[in-house]
């Protein structure tokens, strides 16, 4: 299994290139099956999870070549319609061929999605809009088996006790363009990569309005053509690099930054004291430490500040001197990493998704055991600001969202390489 291995003390300095989002070319990916033409996606990142679903995307029978970040996806040979349940258990961003293979194939069976180390969580909404289109949803053997000879449109809300599903948004928008008549979607997330899904939808021929608030309305049409489109960068890797480059002192610029989505992200590092600004060609990040102020995090659905920021800002809050607080609204038991950290030295209590942290001098280098991809990616950023060296086990949990860490990291002056002991990499259970 690799580890990376992190040598901290080193102030961060120089350029970084944001790479594509992730979490934007997962629906995209899965949307190029609902065209009747190939469509193309410029700026894909080299990820283990796009990997996975383009394997999941060519057992349906679709053809999908991945070269330097160019992705074309040739839906002729889409067919089948069941999706294997070794590949569907990787990930659960899987469950997005749900939407394309009800719409074009009218039956979708997909494994149900398991449990993962950022806590449960659930599909119910993803069904709850795929019947409020009137498909049949059951459960044969494990799968979920949904069926509609054709979908209808209808109106429902999507949005659960822990506010608007992403997933599920994305999922149903999907389904409803393909849908006959007028959809309209209640409780709809809002975060950037549903508006990205709906412009490709729309550029592909579908009609829809309201993407970007809570209430979208899409009028069915009866086919989509493939497109080519270029993927935003993604904002949670900019924001890992912010939080890198402000927890060493350093002096970091971002090119590439998707400043338009990052406003909580901005505006949080801000009032600790980090300083961010545009400069030209991408938006620099600047600090002192010893300067930095406690602050409060709420996480929240977009435009709030996001949970997959969280485990990052946690590492930087833990040197921070004074009290901060950090409350987990979207995912309550996503705090595995603070246990990690509390054996670098931070002082962190966790009580029901709520954490206080009290800002210690000086975190120290340890092993320590990656649970999920933005777990890992906070503690490679303890391990930068550490005495010592952090080896932080089970990366292959980075390899899911970020492209390349070591090789950027290194680029910018930090002492980190992989190491590897020769065993294979073993995903678990998926968190993204
Ligand atoms: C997306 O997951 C992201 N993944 C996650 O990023 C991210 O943490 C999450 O949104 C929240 O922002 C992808 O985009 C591939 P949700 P998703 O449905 O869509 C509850 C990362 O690190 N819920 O918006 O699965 C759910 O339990 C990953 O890149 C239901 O109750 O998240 C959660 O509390 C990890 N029923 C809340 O809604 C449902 O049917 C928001 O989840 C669906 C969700």
């Amino acid at each position: 299994m690799d580890r990376l291995v992190v040598t901290g003390g080193t102030p961060l300095r120089g350029r970084v290139r944001i790479s594509g989002s992730k979490n934007s070319t997962l629906p995209l990916m899965a949307a190029a099956l609902l065209g009747e033409s190939p469509s193309t996606i410029e700026g894909v990142p080299d990820l283990r999870d796009i990997r996975t679903m383009a394997e999941v995307i060519r057992s349906l029978g679709a053809d999908v070549r991945f070269d330097d970040s160019v992705m074309s996806i040739d839906p002729a040979g889409f067919t089948v319609n069941e999706a294997p349940y070794d590949i569907v258990r990787k990930m659960r961003a899987s469950v997005y061929v749900m939407a394309p293979m009800l719409a074009r194939l009218g039956v979708a069976k997909v494994s149900m999605p398991g449990g993962c180390a950022i806590g449960p969580r659930p599909i119910d909404l993803h069904l709850k809009g795929f019947e409020g289109l009137g498909a049949a949803v059951g459960m044969e053997a494990g799968n979920m088996v949904l069926e509609a000879k054709q979908l209808r449109g209808g109106e429902f809300s999507l949005s659960g006790a822990a506010g608007s599903s992403v997933g599920a948004t994305c999922n149903v928008l999907m389904a409803a363009v393909l849908a006959e008549g007028k959809t309209t979607i209640l409780g709809a997330a809002m975060e950037p990569d549903v508006v990205e899904l709906a412009g490709v939808l729309s550029a592909m021929g579908a009609e829809i309005e309201g993407a970007g608030s809570p209430t979208i309305t899409v009028f069915g049409v009866r086919s989509l053509r493939g497109i080519r489109h270029r993927v935003v960068a993604d904002r949670i890797e900019a924001g890992t690099f912010m939080v890198a480059g402000a927890i060493t002192g350093g002096d970091v610029t971002l090119e590439n930054a998707p400043i338009q989505h990052m406003a909580a992200t901005i505006e949080k590092l801000r009032d600790i004291g980090v300083s961010v600004e545009p400069v030209d060609g991408g938006l620099r990040v600047t600090g002192d430490v010893a300067g930095y102020k406690p602050t409060h995090i709420q996480t929240s659905p977009y435009p709030g500040f996001a949970t997959d920021m969280q485990a990052q800002f946690m590492a930087l809050l833990a040197v921070v001197p004074g009290t901060s607080t950090i409350r987990e609204g979207i995912y309550v038991d996503r705090f595995i990493h603070a246990a990690e950290m509390m054996r670098m030295g931070a002082n962190i209590r966790v009580l029901q998704g709520f954490a206080t942290i009290e800002g210690v001098p000086k975190l120290s280098g340890a092993p320590v055991m990656a649970s999920d991809l933005r777990a890992s990616a906070a503690l490679v950023i303890a391990g930068l600001a550490a005495e010592g060296t952090t080896t932080v086990n089970r990366v292959y949990h980075i390899d899911r969202g970020y492209e390349r860490i070591e090789k950027k990291l290194s680029l910018l002056g930090a002492d980190i390489c992989r190491a590897s002991d020769g065993e294979p990499d073993e995903p678990t259970a998926a968190p993204a």
